[in-house]
């Protein structure tokens, strides 16, 4: 008998990306079961919608560094997931850089969306850096997580028409729903190649 695929999601906003993940989990179209959300924002719209899901959200204290966890704090994330038997762990709007507790805990195991075709643009807003430059195209990427800025192995992409009349805003909500499709996507690759062919 195959089991759904153990997934931790880590974010700090609204977690739309997680409510699309639970929507196909939910509606039978993607073989996961999300153990555990945790985030660095104790309001953050993605620990209301995980009670809304009745899925175990945590709030850590993310100490006093801006762009990571305290490294006290970023083992205790590992152990959280550890805890909760997680298998594949995604940062779904997590604004904090993945360090070498989790990296090493996870290898190979943690997936990450960005909001443009990388290896262009990384880092914040990179619609807003799309836009700037005068692309006529972006899109949003996942990826393999490692020790650099959104580097690391792509595991698929979508891409998204930039228009002539885009502002900022406008741009961001169509790549966000390209990130919707996109990501469940990726996760129900990962899940078939995770468990390898079904044994009678
Ligand atoms: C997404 O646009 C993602 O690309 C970026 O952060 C945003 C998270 O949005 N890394 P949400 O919290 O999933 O709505």
């Amino acid at each position: 008998m195959r089991r759904p695929l153990r997934l931790g999601v880590l974010g700090s906003g609204k977690g739309s990306n997680f409510r699309a993940l639970m929507e196909q989990i939910n509606d039978g179209r993607l073989d996961a079961e999300v153990r555990i959300v945790i985030s660095d924002v104790e309001d953050a719209g993605i620990l209301s919608l995980a009670r809304d899901f009745q899925i175990p959200g945590l709030y850590v204290r993310p100490g006093r560094f801006r762009a990571k966890l305290e490294p006290e704090v970023e083992k205790d994330v590992v152990r959280l997931l550890h805890e909760a038997s997680v298998e594949l762990v995604i940062l779904a709007g997590f604004m904090r850089i993945a360090k070498q507790w989790l990296l090493e805990a996870f290898p190979r195991k943690i997936i990450n969306i960005h909001p443009s075709l990388l290896p262009k643009f990384p880092g914040l807003e990179a619609w807003k850096q799309a836009l700037a430059a005068g692309e006529t195209m972006t899109g949003c990427t996942v990826h393999y997580v490692e020790a650099g800025i959104d580097t690391g192995e792509i595991l698929g992409q979508r891409t998204v028409p930039i228009l002539a009349n885009d502002t900022p805003d406008r741009l961001h909500i169509r790549i966000q729903k390209a990130e919707h499709v996109l990501l469940p996507a990726v996760v129900a690759d990962i899940a078939a190649r995770f468990r390898g062919p079904e044994v009678a």
